[in-house]
């Protein structure tokens, strides 16, 4: 291809606790590296503080790292792309802050994107020699991380329309804090999904929510969960520790019935069978053979991203900014980022 046609975008993304930039040329994945923070753990969740300051030292590595791996020079950069929002403001600020001083240095343009529908575009990630095999559209997403449980019809790449979210926490949270309950490192969903696999997932009954439309809350299985514990500890106090698998197993269970029970009425009410899965917690290898085996059952079409492009990345936030370079999409250097943001934006 002529040269002066490549597109090239460089993708930020800082929104929580990972650090992650990404060149995708053409539409073609050339580098995503992420630099995650080790120093929340220590403190059983996310310090907004903290993030933003790790955010500052690893903004510059990260980025060279990106670009060095892609074999490209910062002046072949066509736009660069950062998360704008949703996110925790400090994180942002950081990501949004590089950008400008980038834009500024290069001439770049600035694209901003909202991180939810980059989550959803990371099925359009292309890499050189895999297979690619896109949902297409209309597809319904079913969007589950630390900060979102939401179900979305994508209608075309910057088209989408949430039709069910949770109305308190998410499933990401419900795992999170129930792993932390059980005294487990955070963030705990990796930690339950693992010791789920040696687990009995009918041990034990937890309260499941019965809200309407399409709409999730997790908040009650959270306390139901505590209050099991509470009464098992005081018959035993080594409870946990001696069904420590039983109670992942059957914790994992409910979160993705929960989570199930709603994709299948938005399949069955829309009419729709391209499905996919994004975010965080779509790593769970519970939740991913329940969807296959859904799938299999009810004749959907199942697209699951690649592992690396489910938990936060900046590859999705490039492959968001490839689409909105297209349709010329660009904001100026008064771009602020937002805490809260509608998936629309
Ligand atoms: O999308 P993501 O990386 O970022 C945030 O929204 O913060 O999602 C992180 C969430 C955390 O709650 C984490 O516990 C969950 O995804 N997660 C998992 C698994 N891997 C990550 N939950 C259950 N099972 C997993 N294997």
């Amino acid at each position: 291809m002529n040269k002066e046609k490549d597109i090239v975008i460089l993708g930020i993304e800082s929104s929580c606790d990972d650090t992650s930039a990404s060149v995708i040329k053409n539409g073609y994945l050339l580098s995503n590296i992420i630099a995650g923070q080790k120093v929340h753990e220590l403190y059983g969740g996310v310090v907004p503080e903290l993030a933003s300051r790790a955010h500052q030292q690893n903004i510059i590595p990260v980025v060279d790292q990106a670009i060095k791996q892609a074999g490209v020079k910062n002046e072949d950069i066509t736009a660069i792309a950062f998360t704008r929002g949703p996110g925790l403001l400090g994180s942002l600020l950081v990501g949004t802050s590089f950008t400008k001083g980038f834009s500024l240095a290069t001439g770049a343009p600035m694209i901003e994107i909202n991180h939810l529908q980059a989550h959803v575009l990371a099925h359009f990630i292309q890499e050189y020699d895999q297979p690619y095999d896109p949902p297409k559209f209309p597809f319904i997403c079913l969007l589950v991380s630390g900060g979102n449980s939401q179900i979305i019809l994508v209608k075309d790449y910057l088209d989408m329309e949430v039709i069910g979210q949770t109305i308190d926490d998410a499933a990401g949270e419900a795992f999170d804090k129930c792993a932390k309950v059980m005294g487990l490192p955070y963030p705990g969903g990796p930690f339950v999904d693992k010791l789920a696999k040696e687990g009995n997932p009918d041990a034990f009954q937890f309260s499941k929510p019965r809200i309407a439309n399409f709409d999730y809350s997790f908040s009650g299985l959270k306390t139901s969960f505590l209050y099991f514990l509470r009464d098992r500890l005081k018959e035993n106090e080594n409870f946990i520790e001696e069904r420590k698998a039983d109670l992942c197993a059957s914790l994992q269970k409910t979160i993705i019935d929960i989570l199930l029970d709603k994709l299948v009425k938005a399949a069955k009410e829309t009419g729709i069978k391209e499905i996919s899965v994004a975010g965080g917690v779509s790593a769970n290898s519970g939740l991913r053979n329940a969807l296959i085996e859904t799938a299999a059952k009810r004749h959907w079409k199942m697209h699951i991203p690649k592992f690396a492009f489910t938990t936060d990345n900046a590859a999705m936030i490039a492959m968001t900014g490839h689409y909105k370079y297209l349709k010329g999409e660009f904001i100026g250097m008064d771009a602020v980022p937002f805490a809260r943001m509608d998936i629309r934006v």
